[in-house]
């Protein structure tokens, strides 16, 4: 061994011993930190309800919510979106919610607990996709021309309404989910959980 590689080689490994040593102080540095979340915090992470605050959601717009790891809109539905669903009874699959994708309370005719507010989970009943929002009627969006308004899935072309209802002879067999979820007041949802706490 030459006498640089004496002075570089033990460099060598000394900064490899330290990059070890590092390593391992990382994850044990990890574990407290894991361990001191809060059983709150351990409960989100695995699936907890989650509080969402509509107050400042306006008529005809959306907002969109994780619960776990999943999308979950929130539609504050105006008039003219209201008007489309029975105008689209025959259009779409399952009109009367006979699939068992909401909840009993949301088995009705706007698939929600308050007939303008529509809560779905925003994931494709065909293969998981996320719909893309076509809200305005007509070929605006690029929809045709006798578009009512809804949701447009980008893989399959899968279409829903302003309830998550899936048109007819579509890629996608069921409407869209409709999640557990309660008022806590007027303006507070908690999604993920209902009365019953279920
Ligand atoms: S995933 Fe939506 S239509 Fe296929």
């Amino acid at each position: 061994m030459s006498n640089d590689c004496k002075v570089d080689c033990g460099r060598r490994r000394l900064v490899v011993a330290t990059a070890a040593v590092g390593g391992v102080g990382a994850v044990v540095a990890l574990v407290p930190f894991l361990s001191s979340m809060l059983p709150s915090e351990r409960a989100k992470a695995a699936g907890a309800p989650v509080e969402v605050d509509i107050g400042a959601l306006q008529p005809g717009q959306m907002m969109t919510v994780e619960w776990r790891g999943k999308p979950v809109w929130i539609i504050n539905r105006n008039k003219e979106m209201l008007d489309t669903l029975p105008k689209l009874a025959d259009a779409v699959a399952d009109p009367k919610s006979g699939e068992k994708m909401q909840p009993d309370y949301c088995a009705n005719d706007t698939r929600s607990i308050k007939p303008n507010i529509m809560v779905a989970v925003g994931i494709c009943t065909h293969l998981g996709c996320s719909p893309s929002s076509k809200f305005k009627p007509g070929a605006e969006e690029g929809m045709a021309d006798d578009w009512l308004g809804g949701f447009l899935c980008p893989c399959h072309g899968s279409k829903f309404d302003f309830a998550g209802r899936v048109y007819k002879s579509m890629p996608a067999p069921t409407n869209l989910e409709v999640p557990p979820h309660t008022y806590l007041t007027d303006t507070r949802i908690l999604i993920g959980e209902d009365k019953k706490g279920a």
